[in-house]
């Protein structure tokens, strides 16, 4: 692959000789360089600087005035691979019924793994490789996709292989997450243990020898597992090295915050639903080291299920890291967009753009364990781009929230778009 040297970009954005995640008032930190030049060498960054002093240098040129230039964004959190949308539901909600009462009816989770495991294998990643390609022309360049739609042993190895084959198709950076646990199987909403056992006993060990998942995840929730059963699934999952990634206090606080630090969680996502005290706990483990996790909001969700926004102000006061994500799912966020993503957050959770940019981009990427390779404008670091077109500021961004700004996306060095 030649090397390529991208001159006159109006802003070059998140430029970090080293990188880290972003804690409280950090993550209002973005450095940018104006006027800057940016040499791409085969899928990786190699240099950048003012174009006051560019050196000399023998690379293809690539002049894009007017253009901002970001670290694509890194979505740490969607559940991609499903088989079909849920748009009847959605009418549901708008006639009256809750997230929680369609799920109990059967609906939610339950009506999309009836339909997974309806769904052959390869026509489950021929409609994943098409959202894939979707949410890459609009500037994602990793991503986390999790189980959790099949709920039987078939069906969730079924969900990972899938998974696995797109790591392997795509230049994409994807991670894996096991989410056996994200409802009771009907045959089993009377037998808690019994579906427990089968994802200890059944599903971990085979997702284990075949490499199957990076992380382990549990929606720990009322009606859904307790803090008690989400602490025995995790730990089994640890054994196996799958470090959690938890869905807590979306729809209650039930107790998940405690489990998610003990659990030393990398990361714990949702938080729609957090008291002052969750709030303390999490800004007091973050602030004291005790916890290096990260607070992944899913604003989208909110959005869509009509809830109160997470309270990413008090969490970022509070000494906490944030990364943003999309959630995309059939159920609650039926949308990979994280261009829409930052703009919520910017709008609905007063996060300023700088914010809400580095929660998207470097914490996102710490989130799914890619902190080092991805996420901010660092020499070593993969050529992930977003090219803009050409517009008046950062702020235009969010702000400008349904227009496309994205004019080209670079991945692993070379243009897709
Ligand atoms: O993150 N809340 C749990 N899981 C998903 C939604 C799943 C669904 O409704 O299909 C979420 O919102
Ligand atoms: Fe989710």
């Amino acid at each position: 692959m030649p090397s390529t040297l991208i001159t006159h970009i109006k802003c070059l954005v998140n430029t970090r000789e080293t990188s880290g995640i972003l804690y409280g008032n950090a993550l209002a930190e973005l450095p940018c360089i104006n006027n800057a030049w940016l040499l791409v060498e085969d899928d990786e960054i190699a240099a950048f600087g003012s174009m006051n002093n560019m050196p000399l240098n023998t690379a293809e040129t690539l002049n894009v005035s007017g253009q901002f230039v970001l670290p694509a964004w890194c979505d740490s959190h969607t559940h991609l691979v499903f088989a079909a949308s849920r748009e009847e539901e959605f009418v549901d909600k708008i006639k009256g019924l809750s997230y929680a009462e369609i799920a109990a009816n059967g609906g939610g989770i339950l009506n999309s793994a009836q339909k997974l495991n309806e769904t052959s294998e390869d026509e489950l990643f021929a409609r994943a490789w098409q959202r894939l390609d979707e949410v890459r022309k609009l500037g994602t360049g990793a991503i986390e996709i999790k189980s959790g739609y099949g709920l039987t042993v078939e069906g969730e190895l079924k969900m990972l292989r899938v998974v696995k084959k797109l790591k392997e198709k795509s230049t994409l950076h994807i991670r894996s997450t096991f989410l056996g646990a994200h409802t009771y199987p009907l045959p089993y909403k009377n037998n808690h243990t019994g579906y427990i056992d089968q994802i200890i006993d059944e599903m971990l060990p085979v997702i284990a020898t075949e490499k199957l998942a990076d992380y382990i995840d549990v929606f720990c929730e009322k009606d859904f597992f307790s803090p008690e059963e989400t602490e025995k699934i995790c730990r089994a999952g640890m054994q196996y090295g799958l470090k959690p990634k938890l869905h807590v206090n979306q729809l209650n606080s039930i107790g998940g915050i405690e489990t998610g630090l003990q659990l030393n969680a990398l990361s714990l996502d949702h938080l729609e639903t957090m008291t002052d005290q969750d709030i303390a706990l999490v800004g007091d483990a973050s602030r004291n080291g005790n916890w290096k996790g990260i607070c992944t909001l899913l604003p989208t969700a909110a959005f869509f299920l009509r809830m109160s926004y997470q309270p990413a102000r008090k969490l970022i006061n509070a000494g906490c890291a944030i990364a943003l994500a999309t959630d995309y799912n059939p159920g609650s966020s039926p949308g990979g967009n994280m261009n829409f993503v930052v703009s919520l957050a910017c709008i609905q959770m007063k996060m300023l753009p700088e914010e809400a940019i580095n929660a998207a981009t470097l914490n996102g990427a710490y989130a799914m364990g890619l902190g080092d390779t991805l996420g901010s404008i660092t020499p070593g670091k993969k050529a992930n781009l977003i090219f803009t077109r050409p517009i008046s500021s950062l702020a235009y961004l969010p702000y400008a929230f349904s227009t496309n700004c994205i004019n080209r996306v670079m991945i692993a060095g070379e243009f897709i778009s």
